[in-house]
């Protein structure tokens, strides 16, 4: 694997070497903005090729309930050139498709599936109820239903084969060494965001070391490819997700005082915090007294489908006019993947047409959030080994931040954080843009209430109590939990879904403040999210990937492929929040519909 530094040289040349073709070529072919030019870099051949499989069976199966992530997933039995024959060999109809018996023939006999390329094995620190396992948890029933969702690390434990380790380039499936926990169903790889909350429920589970395995692995992704991967597959190397790793170390690390594991964990930060703070990921803002402020913004490397969803993309992309067009919008797509809000109006100029996608040029509230606890922890962090400069280093770089995120950001008036829109029409590498005020997106989003999750900011008491008023009168708060947005677009991340993670990082930013009507509020929060979660499962038998925050018991929808299963850190939050609130004995857990004029449900003492 080449260095971080050598591939952004190498990036730099291929730049250089497409603004020459672009010249060369000028008269055949349409020419894209420069800024359509991040650096992109083929995929693996077996990515490729898959894809084409992936293609073929769209043809032959139609769209009915197709996924077409399950073929990129796929393995090989022999090698690609064997494999690849065999394929072109099949007897093709006009439109490219393949007889559906000949498919599963070829299917059978040259291909693995992902089950094949993961062991499941139970977890070294499983116990059926371990040792001080949710002390204020005094309920009967919400006990007992709290022991099967820790129960359920069990189900979502693997180990990737030693296959994959011994024949990497027969797998899309990347090798990592310790045991993972996935987030179920469609999705058996690790994934970045997901892994903190399902680290913050095995902690509550007392399971360390798969927990501990969990961050080793992630950091092992930050040595090979310079920052940690979307999630654990060959198709997922050019783009990050939401950077949580700095606060996995620190949870970790306040379990078990492991100094070894912050030792390894200290410089795969600074290298991922250099990731998301250079490049194209690095966005310059000059404010009305001429100071100027770093700020972050996602942006993918890539300008092709996302090959996971091949078929979809190019089929939305359709009704796009021409190649330039197409490859910035499919670098809008990875880029929203990056966010980790895979879709959302937030991220769309027009609500009701996924191809304005301008995620690109969008500095987001939530991913300053992340890095400014990133800064804040990594100074945590050198100070625990003693390396005193580094952590001077970063909390000056938590100042700035901060500083930059109170300038672009903050509406002292709405109480709220808003995502910055750049002026697109001069949104070049190393433009240094003018802060207006206007361009702040006024749209009522979730990630506007996310900094409270941050120390420096739910710190300071007179900002705790604006944000939550302003979040308790924005409508978001809902009868089951807090809503992503008021846009019932179809998208998963808007109304009317709410999401784990969410309801998680508002809550512990509210309790973090310290104060007291701020916990009642949080507490609020969890109970409505804990009993939602409860009846679903009592009813459907399973945690879910997200729910419908207008509806009790009932799971979420929307989105690019059907609800899932499972579910990795909704399990995580449950166990989280029942571990700081606890349940009582006379507390209900089951839904409670009267809902009152102002769509909330009752309110819950502190
Ligand atoms: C994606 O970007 C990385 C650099 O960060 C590069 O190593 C890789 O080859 C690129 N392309 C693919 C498909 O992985
Ligand atoms: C391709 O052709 C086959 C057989 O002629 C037909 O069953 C299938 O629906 C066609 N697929 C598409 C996407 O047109
Ligand atoms: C395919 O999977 C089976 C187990 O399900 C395994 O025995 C076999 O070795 C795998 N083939 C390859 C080439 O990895
Ligand atoms: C922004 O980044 C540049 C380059 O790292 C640095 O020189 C400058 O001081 C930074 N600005 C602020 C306000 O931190
Ligand atoms: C938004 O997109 C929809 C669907 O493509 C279209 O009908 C509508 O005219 C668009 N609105 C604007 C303001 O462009
Ligand atoms: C956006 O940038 C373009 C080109 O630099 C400029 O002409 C235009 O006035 C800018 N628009 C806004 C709203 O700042
Ligand atoms: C970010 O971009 C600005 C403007 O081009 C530049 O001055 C600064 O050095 C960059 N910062 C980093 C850390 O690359
Ligand atoms: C959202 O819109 C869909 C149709 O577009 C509708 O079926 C559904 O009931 C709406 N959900 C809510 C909670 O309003
Ligand atoms: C978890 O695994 C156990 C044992 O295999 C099984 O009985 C149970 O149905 C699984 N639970 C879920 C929610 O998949």
């Amino acid at each position: 694997m080449p260095s971080f530094q050598s591939i952004t040289i190498l990036n730099f040349t291929l730049f250089v070497f497409l603004i020459a073709a672009m010249v060369v070529t000028s008269e055949s072919v349409h020419i894209c903005k420069p800024t359509d030019h991040g650096p992109v870099v083929p995929t693996t051949p077996l990515v490729i090729f898959l894809q084409n499989i992936q293609e073929t069976a769209f043809k032959t199966f139609g769209p009915l309930n197709f996924d077409p992530k399950i073929y990129v997933d796929l393995s090989l039995k022999f090698d690609l050139p064997t494999v690849k024959q065999a394929f072109n060999d099949l007897p093709r109809t006009e439109n490219g498709s393949v007889s559906g018996s000949d498919f599963n023939g070829f299917f059978t006999k040259f291909m693995n599936r992902t089950q094949d390329d993961l062991e499941v094995i139970d977890p070294v620190d499983f116990v059926a109820e371990p040792g001080g396992f949710l002390p204020k948890v005094v309920h009967p029933g919400v006990r007992n239903w709290a022991l099967e969702v820790h129960s359920l690390w069990k189900n979502l434990t693997r180990k990737v084969s030693d296959r994959v380790l011994e024949n990497p380039e027969m797998h899309t499936l990347l090798p990592l060494k310790y045991p993972v926990i996935i987030p179920g169903s469609r999705f058996q790889e690790v994934y970045y965001w997901d892994s903190y909350w399902i680290i913050r429920g095995l902690l509550v589970s007392k399971m360390y070391d798969t927990a501990k395995g969990m961050v080793l692995n992630l950091i092992d992704l930050i040595g090979t490819y310079g920052y940690v991967l979307n999630g654990a597959r060959a198709y997922y190397t050019n783009r990050s997700q939401p950077p949580l790793l700095s606060s996995m170390v620190i949870e970790v690390y306040k379990c078990t005082k492991d100094v070894d594991l912050v030792k390894k964990a200290l410089p795969a930060l600074i290298k991922e915090h250099n990731f998301w703070n250079s490049g194209v990921h690095n966005v310059t803002i000059k404010d009305s007294h001429g100071s100027t402020h770093n700020l972050s913004r996602y942006y993918a490397m890539w300008n092709h489908p996302r090959p996971e969803s091949f078929t979809i993309d190019t089929e939305t992309a359709n009704k796009l006019e021409n190649d330039c067009e197409k490859e910035q919008f499919y670098r809008e797509l990875a880029s929203t993947a990056e966010t980790g809000w895979d879709f959302s109006t937030r991220w769309m100029k027009n609500a009701s047409d996924l191809t304005t996608l301008s995620t690109t040029t969008i500095v987001p509230v939530d991913l300053n959030a992340y890095l400014l606890k990133m800064e804040l922890d990594i100074s945590f962090l050198a100070n625990v080994v003693g390396d005193s400069s580094h952590a001077l280093l970063f909390t000056r770089a938590s100042e700035s931040r901060k500083r930059a995120m109170d300038i672009v950001f903050w509406d002292e008036e709405k109480g709220q954080w808003f995502d910055y829109w750049l002026n697109a029409s001069s949104n070049h590498k190393d433009v240094i843009h003018k802060f207006d005020a206007s361009n702040q997106n006024q749209g009522l989003f979730v990630s506007n209430f996310i900094p409270l999750w941050v120390q420096l900011f739910n710190s300071d008491e007179t900002v705790v109590n604006k944000v939550a008023q302003s979040l308790e009168s924005s409508g978001l708060i809902r009868v089951a939990g807090i809503a992503t947005s008021l846009t019932n677009s179809s998208q998963q991340w808007d109304f009317p879904n709410g999401w784990a993670p969410i309801q998680h990082m508002i809550a512990e930013g509210l309790v973090r403040s310290g104060s007291k009507e701020a916990r009642s509020l949080a507490k609020d929060i969890a109970v409505r999210w804990i009993r939602t979660n409860y009846a679903a499962y009592k009813t459907s038998k399973a945690m879910h990937e997200k729910y419908d925050v207008s509806n009790c018991g009932q799971f979420g929808g929307g989105g690019e492929y059907v609800p899932q299963t499972g579910f990795g850190w909704s399990n995580g939050v449950v166990l989280a929040l029942l571990e700081e609130f606890g349940w009582a004995e006379d507390l209900s857990p089951y839904c409670q519909q009267s809902v009152g004029d102002n769509g909330l449900g009752p309110v819950v003492g502190g």
